[in-house]
């Protein structure tokens, strides 16, 4: 068996993946991946999102259903888990890729955010993790087992003040999969958050400053950034039975730049730029 083939390590697994809006989010590579290993899904997104991606186009190639759930809105999040155990049966995975900041999108400086939109940032990108377990649980659609990840970004412990607002989100995010994965472990489900490095993706690129994360993490990291698709071989070793003991974890998909002090690369570039400044 190669590569392209797979490996069938998620034969016979169902999973839901939120977050899929067009072929450059992480979550789309996540489904491709997880359809390429044997598992069969179910793929949501909010319905302003399915009218503006191309959401039908992944739903085709993978053959998973698409269920409409704006993840802010309780009721809505309860019935897209009853829908899911009709259509696809009970849970082994779920992936939360959500993520969107107004103050961000709106390039609101952190010491003037509006409240209105950064309770919503909290709201849709990180308690909607407590919603989608709590309701997935409470219907009875989760397996024991079963695998749950979130997709988080290192500004959760360092801050990029570009990222304002969601460095408190995914902050949150990560305590909330940690206190699940405490009180799920008895069923011997894992829950878990991939922080990732900067990928170019339409939530991505929407950051002011962006071009910016990204180069910088790609200079200091020895193994340079990793793609979406990077990491939607890593979500699937963490779906499959071969990561069935790690839990509470935030685990760093990064290329090494969380650990590494200083590149040469970036080392030379500071060197070049003291070396212009004392030129004249
Ligand atoms: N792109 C990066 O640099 C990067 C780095 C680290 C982590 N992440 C995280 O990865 C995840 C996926 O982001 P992406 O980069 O693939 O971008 P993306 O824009 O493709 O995905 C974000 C998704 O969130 C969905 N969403 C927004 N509001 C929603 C709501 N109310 N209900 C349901 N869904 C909603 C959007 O429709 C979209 O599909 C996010 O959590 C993001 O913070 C991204």
């Amino acid at each position: 068996m190669n590569y392209t083939e797979g490996f069938g390590l998620l034969k016979g697994k169902k999973g839901l993946i939120f977050g899929a809006l067009d072929d450059r989010s992480i979550a789309w590579r996540v489904a491709l991946a997880c359809h390429r290993e044997g598992a069969s899904f179910a793929l949501s997104n909010a319905p302003v999102a399915l009218r503006l991606g191309s959401l039908k186009e992944l739903s085709e190639k993978t053959g998973a259903p698409v269920i409409p759930c704006d993840v802010s809105k309780e009721d809505e999040v309860e019935k897209l888990m009853l829908d899911v155990k009709e259509q696809v049966g009970q849970l082994d995975f779920i992936l939360h890729a959500i993520g969107m900041s107004p103050n961000v999108r709106k390039s609101k400086p952190y010491e003037d955010l509006n409240y209105t939109f950064f309770q919503q940032t909290l709201d849709i990108s990180a308690i909607s993790l407590h919603k989608v377990i709590h309701y997935a649980n409470a219907t009875g659609t989760l397996n024991d087992g079963a695998s749950i990840l979130a997709l988080t970004y290192i500004g959760a412990q360092r801050i990029f003040s570009k990222y304002s607002d969601m460095n408190d989100a995914k902050a949150l995010l990560e305590s909330i999969a940690r206190n699940y994965g405490s009180r799920l472990g008895e069923r011997g489900i894992r829950v878990n958050t991939v922080s990732q490095a900067p990928t170019i993706t339409s939530a991505g690129s929407g950051i002011k400053g962006f071009d910016g994360m990204f180069t910088f993490a790609e200079k200091m990291s020895p193994l340079g950034n990793p793609t979406a698709d990077d990491c939607a071989d890593y979500c699937v070793t963490l779906f499959s039975d071969l990561t069935r003991k790690v839990t509470m974890q935030n685990l760093f998909h990064d290329g090494g730049f969380v650990t590494n002090g200083i590149s040469e690369e970036l080392m030379q570039d500071l060197f070049d730029l003291h070396a212009k400044k004392h030129e004249g």
